[in-house]
């Protein structure tokens, strides 16, 4: 199967070496194109260490270029700007057959929106993938109201294909993920701020009263709490109050507390 992917940089690097571990033809779009081969390089080399398949072999199934006419599937993972999405999605829907699927890994922006700046917009549809690809299981599936329903059954193969669960979303502001994990950190987030209890409480009574496999507040410093913030401001403006960003979320972006890229957030972090 020949798979193009646009964009090469953590995820979409990524996002290549599963379609080459499985045996696949990938083209990376890339401008960057020495630092993305030398990602999904180390990716294989890290993989095969840990049991994984050869990875100079599955190396040379990758091409640094243009997406190719004759590809079957399409990933875009360039950053997060609806412009670029659309301007690199349409360019790829010009060179490619009627018959492909286009995916957005997009982790916010609205499918339809995007599909709105595509002559098919029935053959786009979302694929979130999680980071670190390689390591990560799920795939959140976003179809639209013009999603066809050959191009839902083939993503969710797709998903399958590369060993991941693809659960379907309908598009709608956060998915289904960041929706549900931004609610439950911005009200741990009150939860400290109100003095319930201390962020290491919160997180303990999550992962061993619920099984979570790591605390919300945790977590944010590990997503990062400026990332977690402008999900929250985004989610507020679309689906309203529940998702208002706490005084303490502000307080701590604002004074460079991000979490572990800082090394502090609700925790201190070596
Ligand atoms: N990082 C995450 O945890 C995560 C998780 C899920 C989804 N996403 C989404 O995936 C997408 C990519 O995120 P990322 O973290 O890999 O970003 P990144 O910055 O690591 O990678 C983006 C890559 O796109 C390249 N690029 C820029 N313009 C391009 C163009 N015109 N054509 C081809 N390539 C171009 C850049 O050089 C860069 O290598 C975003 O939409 C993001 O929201 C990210």
């Amino acid at each position: 199967m020949k798979v193009a992917v646009i964009g090469g940089g953590r995820m979409g690097s990524g996002i290549a070496q599963v379609f080459l571990s499985r045996g696949d033809q990938v083209t990376v779009q890339e401008p960057e194109a020495e630092a993305a081969r030398e990602r999904v390089a180390k990716g294989l080399a890290v993989a095969e260490s840990k049991g994984g398949g050869p990875a100079d072999e599955a190396l040379s199934r990758l091409t640094l270029g243009r997406v190719p006419a004759d590809a079957e599937l399409v990933i875009e993972a360039v950053p997060e700007d609806p412009r670029l999405k659309v301007e690199v999605l349409a360019a790829a829907e010009a060179t490619v057959g009627a018959g492909a699927v286009l995916a957005s890994n997009t982790s916010s922006l609205s499918i339809g929106e995007l599909g709105a700046g595509l002559d098919r917009p029935e053959r786009l549809i979302g694929m979130h993938f999680f980071n670190p690809v390689p390591v990560q299981r799920l795939v959140e599936i976003i179809v639209t109201k013009a999603t066809a329903g050959d191009v839902l059954d083939r993503a969710r193969a797709y998903a399958e294909r590369i060993g991941k669960t693809g659960v379907v979303v309908y598009d709608s502001p956060g998915f289904a993920t960041s929706r549900l994990g931004v609610l439950l950190g911005l009200e741990a987030i009150r939860m400290v701020e109100e003095g319930v209890a201390s962020a290491d409480d919160i997180d303990t009574a999550m992962t061993l009263g619920y099984g979570y496999p790591m605390g919300p507040l945790r977590l944010g410093d590990l997503v990062g709490l400026d990332v977690r913030l402008a999900i929250a401001e985004y989610l507020h403006a679309r689906l309203g109050p529940r998702f208002e960003p706490p005084a303490l979320l502000r307080a701590k972006v604002a004074a460079g507390e991000l979490g572990r890229k800082t090394g502090k957030g609700f925790y201190e972090w070596q």
